[in-house]
C-alpha cells in the first residue's frame, strides 16, 4: 500500500536569520527543499507529495520551473500560521482535492530536514505500516537533561534520561486519524509542534522508531554546515 508524503514548507525561518526562508537556501548543489523532496520523489512506496507553501511564495515558483516540472506527483497546498496549520491544510487537500482515502498512511516530514536516509525512511515505513497509533523517527537523548526552576536559570533537578527521545520526522499515521487529531488539537488551542503530540492528545501512543541523529532540522546557521558535511559524506 502506497503512502502520501506531506512536507510543511511554509515557515519563515526566523532563527536562521537568512535573506529567505531556510528551505530555499543553497546546500550541496541544490536547495534544502530539493534535497528533502529527493528523499521521497523516487521511492516506490510513495504515491505522491503535498508541499505546504506560503501563498505567493516566489522561491517555490522558481524551483518548479527548473527541477520539479516533470514531477506530476508533487502538489501544493496553502501554508498556515503554525506548522500544524500547514500540515492540516495539506491533509485537507489530500482528502478534498485528491480524494485520498482515510485509511491511507501519510508521512509528514519537515522541509528543513534534508538529511533523511533511505534506510531510516524504509525502517519507518516498515514499522508504521501496521500501526494504528502512528510511528515516528526518533533518537534517544544522549546528554544529561536538566530541568530549570520556574524562574531564572538555576537547576531544579536532573530529569531521568532513560526513556527520553528526540522526536524527528517523518512521522507516520493513517490520514483520517491524523487529520482528526490535528484538527481537534488546533481547535482546542493545544499548540502541538509535531504530529505525534496531536495523536497523544487523542489518547494514542505512537511507536518510536530509532533513527539516525544526522537527520537534523536546519534551524540555526551552524546547522547548514552540519548538513553540508552529512550530505557530502552520505555513504558513511
Ligand atoms: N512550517 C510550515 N508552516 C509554518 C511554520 C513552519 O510549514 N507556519 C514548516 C517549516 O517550513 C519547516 C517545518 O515546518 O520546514 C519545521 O518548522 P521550523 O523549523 O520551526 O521552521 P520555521 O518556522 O521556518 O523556522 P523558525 O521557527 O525559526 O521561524
Ligand atoms: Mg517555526
Amino acid at each position: 500500500n502506497k503512502v502520501w508524503v506531506v512536507i510543511p514548507a511554509a515557515g519563515v525561518g526566523a532563527r536562521m536569520q537568512a535573506d529567505r526562508p531556510k528551505q530555499y537556501l543553497p546546500l550541496v548543489g541544490k536547495t534544502v527543499i530539493e534535497h528533502t523532496l529527493a528523499c521521497f520523489a523516487e521511492h516506490p512506496a510513495v504515491a505522491g507529495i503535498v508541499v505546504a507553501i506560503t501563498d505567493g511564495d516566489p522561491y517555490w515558483a522558481e524551483l518548479t520551473s527548473i527541477a520539479l516540472s516533470e514531477q506530476g506527483t508533487i502538489h501544493t497546498a496553502p501554508g498556515g500560521c503554525e506548522r500544524a496549520d500547514s500540515v492540516l491544510n495539506a491533509l485537507d487537500y489530500l482528502v478534498n482535492t485528491l480524494q485520498v482515502t482515510a485509511d491511507t498512511h501519510v508521512l509528514v516530514h519537515d522541509a528543513a530536514r534534508p538529511c533523511l536516509s533511505r534506510h531510516d525512511l524504509d525502517a519507518l515505513l516498515a514499522a508504521g505500516a501496521s500501526e494504528a497509533a502512528g510511528a515516528i523517527l526518533a533518537v534517544p537523548v544522549r546528554d544529561t537533561m536538566k530541568r530549570a526552576q520556574t524562574h531564572g536559570l538555576r537547576i531544579s533537578h536532573t530529569e531521568e534520561r532513560n526513556g527520553l527521545w528526540h522526536a524527528l520526522t517523518p512521522q507516520m499515521a493513517a490520514l483520517g486519524v491524523l487529520r482528526a487529531a490535528l484538527a481537534d488539537a488546533l481547535q482546542r488551542g493545544l499548540g502541538v509542534t509535531d504530529e505525534a503530540s496531536a495523536l497523544e492528545h487523542a489518547g494514542l501512543h505512537p511507536l518510536l522508531v530509532e533513527g539516525d541523529a544526522r537527520n537534523i532540522k536546519i534551524t540555526r546557521p551552524a546547522d547548514l554546515a552540519l548538513a553540508t558535511f552529512f550530505l557530502s559524506n552520505a555513504s558513511s
